[in-house]
């Protein structure tokens, strides 16, 4: 059962597939995915620079992530749709290719970081706290499993700046769960400058792919 899905993309045709027999469907599918991740991204980076205390000065974080967030979630819907439409072009090709590998672990990373540990920062206070600790520790041991798992390659990389961003909301976490609602300090930043390093990676990740 659990070879089924390899089988079935050995078995793959992709002369077949749609986005291979016309000139206009992959770059058509290329343009929506970069404008979904020039949306989810954009609006991220929104908040990301207000915690960086830069930005828009007349909206607390907190604000600036309640005005983001539908925004930022519907561009992260629409990357993976039209990325694995993109993808089953030639699966195999880039089930290979290391910076594709790379790019879509990053990608679940910045994720994870995203709907935790920055949000706390972003929201600040008590609530979130606990979710951003969990954030921190699943961060932390699944970039050492990636990085024992595949030192070298996609994955291993992918999994030090896994172990960068657990260990570093972990270290952190004390200070910040002592820090006033709506606060801001050297933690928040820190945390801002190290989701934008996430997302800007995963950007690249993209962009190499057609060089690795
Ligand atoms: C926020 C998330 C994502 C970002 C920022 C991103 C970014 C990029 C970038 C910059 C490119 C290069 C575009 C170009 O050369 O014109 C790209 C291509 C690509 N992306 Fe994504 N991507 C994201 C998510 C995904 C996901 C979830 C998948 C699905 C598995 C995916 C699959 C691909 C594929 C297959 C290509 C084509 C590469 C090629 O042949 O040149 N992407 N992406």
């Amino acid at each position: 059962m659990f070879f089924l899905p390899l089988f079935a993309l050995l078995a793959y045709d992709p002369t077949a597939y749609p986005l291979n027999n016309n000139e206009w469907s992959f770059p058509l599918m290329e343009i929506i995915h970069i404008a979904g991740f020039a949306l989810s991204i954009g609006t991220i980076c929104v908040v990301d620079m207000r915690l960086l205390g830069v930005g828009i000065f007349h909206e607390a974080p907190s604000q600036a992530l309640k005005d983001t967030a539908t925004w930022s979630l519907a561009g992260l819907l629409l990357v993976p749709i039209t990325g694995f439409a993109i993808f089953f072009s030639d699966p195999l090709m880039y089930m290979h290719n290391q910076s594709f590998r790379f790019k879509v672990t990053v990608l679940t990373i910045a994720i994870i970081y995203n709907y935790t540990i920055r949000r706390w920062a972003a929201r600040t206070g008590p609530s979130g706290a606990t979710a951003a600790s969990i954030g921190g520790v699943i961060l932390l041991l699944g970039g050492l499993a990636l990085v024992i798992w595949d030192l070298h390659g996609g994955f291993g990389v992918a999994g030090m700046a896994s172990i960068i961003a657990g260990g570093l909301a972990l270290v952190l976490y004390p200070s910040m769960r002592k820090s006033p609602e709506g606060s801001w300090g050297t933690a928040h930043a820190l945390i801002g400058a190290v989701s934008v390093l996430l997302w800007v990676s995963v950007v690249f990740g993209g962009l190499f792919i057609a060089f690795v």
